[in-house]
């Protein structure tokens, strides 16, 4: 008993000191287990005089009290310990920068194709489709070019059929436009067009947008304005247009047009094969035999025509030296757009 005040600071002490589950369970049995020295305490009870017996079993057990909750306490303490350990350890780090995923581009084709149709939807024109696999009739026969015509030789037709062809310009869906559609027309029709034709300025499928205007007093003069002040707004620039005659079966008087290179700004390059100039479109009036195989009063309605070339623009607008880099698919090329 006289030891007990010692013993219980000591268990306490040991009790403190314990860094781990371990030997903080050796503590308690050191102390309070089967032959633990608190216990053997307790045990030794039975050789007191029964008058000494309560006081001194009362103070034992307080001393034993006093450990076990040291005990608890202390393994609450490191149980707390081990799990803010534990998660510490496992904790993921959210901080850490994500992968960066490429986004793409829209292709210089479409992107044109775009610009036309929203430089022509501001003045008024409507956007108009048509089928890619075309009838000899829209192709050819309603646009003034019969079977026998040497412009049917020009254009390096792909057959599909006896009577049917991969449209070889876009110039077909004005004759669709103008069967549908009573005057006035303000249309351009934007789409793939193919022939049988491949080298370093030639691709077997490229784009146009064919442009149609049909109105009563409809002159040469709104031809000339409409695609001047077109190609001033597409290249954002005064850029010098040029109206040389031309012959086209569809249109009567017909011109070709050229715009100064952008590439040498008139210097003469590779591009404009040293000529300063590019031809960029093809254009005239509405011929009196396509009103007549569309049902349209060529002495009522006069009309203008265009088509050009969307890859053609393109390049000029973007400077690309060739025309084949729009067909490669290359990612890196398409996302500079
Ligand atoms: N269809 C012609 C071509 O592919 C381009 C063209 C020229 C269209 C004159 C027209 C035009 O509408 O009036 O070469």
């Amino acid at each position: 008993m006289e030891n007990l005040k010692s013993l219980t600071d000591e268990a306490l002490a040991l009790v403190a000191q314990s860094d781990d589950l371990a030997s903080l369970d050796k503590v308690r049995v050191g102390y309070l287990g089967k032959k633990g020295q608190i216990t053997a305490l307790l045990k030794g009870l039975g050789k007191l005089s029964a008058a000494e017996r309560p006081a001194a079993g009362a103070e034992i057990n307080r001393a034993k009290q006093q450990v076990t909750e040291s005990l608890d306490q202390r393994k609450q303490t490191l149980e707390n310990r081990a799990i803010d350990l534990q998660l510490a350890e496992e904790a993921v780090d959210i901080g850490l920068a994500g992968r960066r995923s490429d986004v793409g581009g829209l292709h210089p084709v479409t992107r044109t194709i775009q610009r036309i149709e929203s430089i022509f939807s501001s003045v008024g024109y409507t956007v108009a489709e048509g089928p890619e696999i075309e009838d000899d009739f829209h192709n050819f026969e309603a646009l003034n070019i019969p079977s026998h015509h040497p412009a049917r030789a020009m254009h390096d037709t792909f057959y599909v059929s006896e009577n049917h062809v991969l449209r070889t310009h876009t110039s077909p869906v004005q004759i669709r436009t103008m069967i549908q559609q009573e005057p006035p027309i303000h249309v351009i029709c934007p789409g793939r067009v193919y022939r049988c034709d491949s080298d370093l300025t030639h691709t077997p499928m490229f784009h146009q947008v064919e442009g149609l205007v049909v109105d009563k007093n409809i002159s040469f003069a709104e031809l000339k304005g409409t695609v001047d002040q077109f190609l001033k707004a597409f290249f954002e620039m005064d850029v010098p247009v040029r109206f040389r005659p031309s012959y086209f079966p569809f249109t009567e008087p017909s011109a070709e047009v050229d715009i100064q290179c952008s590439a040498c700004r008139g210097a003469g390059c590779r591009i404009c094969k040293e000529t300063d100039w590019v031809e960029i479109m093809g254009c005239g009036m509405v011929h009196p035999n396509v009103f007549k195989a569309c049902d349209i009063d060529a002495a009522t309605f006069s009309g203008f025509a265009f088509g050009m070339g969307v890859e053609r623009l393109a390049m000029m607008r973007y400077g690309v030296k060739d025309l084949r880099l729009f067909f490669e698919n290359d990612f890196d090329f398409v996302v500079q757009f």
